[in-house]
């Protein structure tokens, strides 16, 4: 079930909650015409046409190592690799399949390999894993396949079977989750029961006795929500919730999944980058509203992340190397924030996040005998506070007309040079 973040419940996401981001990794066939991993579904391709992306899958520059070391200086502390996506290529040596990575150019697994890079960075593992199969000869020719269309193609395949898809799914599923060590996350995708011709849900992947499977397998595993069952954390996706996020037992840990310019996969010719403040911004309002961010790049089909997404990466990490404990073990603060700005809480201390940096003073409802000292996070220098004197009337350069319990903060004029500035609070004991 979603865990709430009830007192007791049992709290296998707890690591999760206090990680707050984490790198998306979408690689695949995809990569080769580099246009969107929904490329074969878009292009309506067959199998035919698409084996090219399979006869020259050649990842020569793939050094997960690599991949693993820009995550860590980003501040990402857990890493979430497609296994398999929605093209049904699969990046391990599968043995229930020959389509997989080992018999590409690639010759190797490309799963453990990442795996191992990212434990020996200290970052937790995770693995994403389609639900869905266009290449699999018994899934059926729903309304997203790719032969949609192809009406001599959907009736070869009538007789398709997905319960034996199931056993396939599960099969692999079984797979990754012995074959690899301790998987701290597990991020099925997608269930769409009831949307498009022929769509699936909950009975068609059998989740119940998938997600029993998983936890007999690794019971300590964080499984998101999209087996059309309820899952331990809710993904929202290229979107930013309005708020704190309700699941079927209350309130939930949510995690959205971003890309860097809408697509998961490496997309060439896609110019529709965030920039890393807006990526930043991001990560903080997650974090105010008790939610993590999986931040995705989609590498090359030469295995590496290309030049703007490492360049993003650092950018971030400039930010989190000097704002780390003001979402790391954060969340939300019970306080309102200042008009552009978002607050999160860690342990005894607050962090005024400012958006839009104001013309020197921001106002704290509520705080005025609550809080001992105030500074700029990024260079530990003071910030002076002052409370306003009830009553008090404005005039020339004096201010005025507060609410009663108002702490004031002066700020420099020249807005500091991060991407988000952040005042800490410490609070009285
Ligand atoms: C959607 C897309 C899929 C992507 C996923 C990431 O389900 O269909 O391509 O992998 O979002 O959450």
């Amino acid at each position: 079930m979603v865990h709430s973040s009830a007192p007791g419940a049992p709290d296998r996401i707890a690591w999760m909650r206090a990680a707050r981001f984490g790198l998306f990794v979408h690689w695949g066939l995809y990569a080769l015409p580099a246009r969107h991993e929904w490329v074969k579904n878009r292009e309506r391709m067959d199998d035919a046409h698409y084996q090219r992306y399979f006869d020259h899958f050649d990842p020569d520059l793939y050094d997960p190592r690599s991949w693993a070391r820009e995550a860590a200086n980003a501040g990402m502390k857990y890493a979430v690799l497609t296994t398999k996506h929605h093209e049904g290529f699969c990046l391990w040596d599968s043995e229930l399949t020959d389509y997989k990575a080992t018999n590409t150019p690639a010759r190797r697994d490309l799963v453990g390999p990442f795996v191992e890079a990212f434990r020996a960075e200290g970052l937790r593992v995770g693995f994403y894993h389609s639900l869905l199969d266009w290449h699999h000869p018994e899934f059926p020719i729903d309304g997203l396949h790719p032969q949609r269309d192809d009406d001599a193609a959907k009736q070869a395949g009538r007789d398709r079977d997905v319960s034996r898809y199931a056993d396939y799914l599960h099969g692999q599923v079984r797979e990754l989750l012995t074959g690899y060590g301790t998987i701290d996350y597990l991020f099925f995708d997608f269930s769409y029961p009831d949307r498009f011709d022929g769509g699936k849900g909950r009975s068609d992947w059998r989740s119940d006795e998938l997600l029993a499977l998983v936890r007999e397998l690794q019971p300590d595993i964080v499984v998101n929500d999209r087996l059309d069952i309820p899952g331990d954390v809710l993904t929202p996706e290229q979107y930013q919730p309005a708020g704190p996020m309700v699941g079927p037992d209350g309130p939930a840990l949510w995690e959205a999944c971003q890309t860097l310019n809408g697509s998961w996969g490496y997309d060439r010719d896609n110019l529709d980058w965030k920039t890393p403040d807006q990526l930043v911004r991001m990560l903080v309002d997650g974090v105010s509203k008790d939610g993590n961010l999986l931040l995705n790049v989609g590498p090359t089909a030469r295995g590496e992340f290309d030049d703007r997404a490492v360049a993003t990466l650092r950018a971030i990490g400039e930010w989190t190397r000097r704002h780390a404990r003001s979402v790391y073990d954060a969340g939300p603060a019970e306080l309102a924030a200042p008009p552009d700005c978002r607050v999160t809480r860690r342990g005894d201390r607050l962090y005024v996040h400012v958006f839009a940096w104001p013309f020197r003073h921001l106002h704290l409802a509520g705080l005025a005998d609550r809080v001992e000292y105030a500074q700029l996070l990024h260079d530990g220098s003071e910030i002076p506070m002052e409370v306003a004197e009830p009553g008090r009337r404005a005039q020339n350069t004096t201010m005025g007309g507060l609410p009663a319990g108002t702490l004031t903060l002066t700020l420099p004029v020249q807005r500091p040079d991060v991407a988000v500035p952040v005042v800490e609070l410490f609070l009285r004991s």
